[in-house]
């Protein structure tokens, strides 16, 4: 086959069927389960003005400071390839006053995210994710609601729990935060001979982040570093014990990480985290947590809010690992074969009826012999073939071949639908 130079570019990849099938499947259970939480759909642009990310997701983020796409339109407008969901449902809600008048609104959607990442294995410059925002609502209840149905998701698509792991944090408020920043500043100063020269310059900008960093020595030297935890205002430990108690009450497993701060600034109390088994670097398969502060910075009213969002191409890396296949429907239930010139009519007409009755059916076009098309038959997961030649057309009949069993039977033309349909078990 001539091969084309062409390729995919660097960090993305094309869904091709197997997988594309996996993500829709994954959507279907999403949409599936989260209405029943009363989540509904939104879309947004896939680009938005650049500053919605800049300020939503905070300057000194490495989402913001490196791995934004971002172009100037043929207009001068700055824009970028959206890294994430939150700020632009957030954007959305706020310019369509979904949230006027105290009501709260509970939103999913499903869609790729750009961000210019080293590609390696489940991290990706173009990766679909699935995410939820709920506007509106401050109460622990929503917290231990969200993380609740997450992890029934990771379970719904097959992920074994023992080989997920739910971390959960209190990233604090604007009324604790800020001196906890300092200190762990000045403890990032005190031990700056130990830490990487990144490290010691986010002292500066988001000394927080320093937990996160993935150099052996600055773990070890921030293990030891000031924790939030113990560093919380009255009400963010109130609401963080309550989140924890309705967790519990409700049988959800989780570990305390106090070391969890996630990557995007817009956090604000609980923050969670879900890692998977057998992903190596890449485990987070989902995460998420409050941003109470962020209607405000866009210039909205204060209004709480809280999401996560989970990676497909992780997800399924987790399912692979554990060896959880997604099921794959065959590619038709009935093939209609042509044995013969004269018939090609009779099957087009017979295939169309076969699936107006709902069948998945399939009909040869590309000439093919007889035998090439059982052949086709077989290779497509097809549980019955219609043979349909000259002897058949002269008696407005077909011959109907169970493909496990090898029985035919010659069945009326006008019958093969309500026949093939009632063997299936439909
Ligand atoms: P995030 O943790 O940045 O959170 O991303 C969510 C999930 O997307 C991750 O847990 C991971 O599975 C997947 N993911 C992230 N980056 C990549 C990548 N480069 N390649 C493949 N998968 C990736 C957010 O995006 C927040 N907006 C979540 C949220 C919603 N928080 C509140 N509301």
């Amino acid at each position: 086959m001539a091969q084309s130079t062409y390729r995919a570019p660097k960090g993305t990849e094309d869904l091709l069927p197997v997988k594309a099938r996996a993500w829709e499947h994954l959507a279907r259970v999403a949409q599936d389960l989260f209405s029943r939480y009363g989540y509904e759909p939104i879309a947004t642009p896939l680009f938005e003005a650049t500053d919605v990310f800049v300020r939503g997701i905070g300057e000194a983020t490495d989402i913001v400071g490196k791995e934004m796409y971002t172009f100037l339109d043929k207009g001068g407008r700055s824009l970028t390839l959206r890294p994430e969901g939150t700020a632009s449902v957030v954007r959305a809600v706020i310019e369509h006053h979904l949230t006027a008048n105290g009501q709260s609104a509970k939103l999913y959607y499903a869609g790729p995210m750009f961000r210019y990442e080293r590609p390696q294995a489940g991290r990706m410059r173009q990766f679909w994710e699935i995410g939820v925002e709920a506007i509106g609502m401050g109460e622990p209840t929503l917290d231990a609601e969200v993380i609740v149905m997450l992890m029934r998701f990771f379970a719904a698509v097959g992920v074994p729990s023992e080989r997920m792991r739910l971390l959960l944090n209190s990233m604090g408020d604007e009324r604790c935060r800020p001196a906890y920043r300092e200190k762990v500043a000045s403890y990032i100063w005190k031990h700056a001979g130990d830490l990487c020269e990144e490290c010691v310059r986010r002292a500066e900008t988001n000394p927080l982040r320093a937990f996160d960093c993935k150099n052996e020595g600055c773990r070890t030297v921030m293990a030891g570093a000031p924790l939030l935890r113990d560093e919380l205002c009255d009400e963010c430990a109130a609401h963080y014990a309550e989140v924890r108690r309705i967790l519990d009450a409700a049988g959800v497993t989780y570990v305390e990480d106090a070391s969890l701060v996630r990557g995007l600034d817009y956090y604000t109390r609980t923050v969670f985290e879900v890692q998977a088994e057998g992903l190596g670097a890449q485990n987070a398969i989902g995460g998420g947590g409050r941003y109470d502060r962020l209607v405000e910075e866009f210039g909205g009213a204060p209004t709480p809010g809280l999401g996560f969002a989970l990676g497909f191409e992780r997800t399924l890396l987790a399912l692979e690992a554990a060896g959880v296949e997604i099921p794959a429907p065959p590619k038709a239930e009935v093939f209609v074969a042509r044995a013969g010139e004269s018939a090609a009519l009779v099957v087009f007409e017979v295939t169309r009826a076969l699936r107006d009755a709902g069948v998945a059916a399939e009909m040869d076009h590309q000439g093919r012999s007889l035998k090439a098309q059982l052949k086709v038959a077989d290779r497509i997961g097809a549980r019955a073939v219609v043979i349909i030649g000259d002897d058949e057309l002269a008696s407005a009949s077909a011959v109907v071949r169970d493909m496990s069993s090898g029985v035919e039977e010659r069945v009326p033309l006008g019958e093969i639908a309500g026949r093939v349909a009632s063997a299936g078990g439909r």
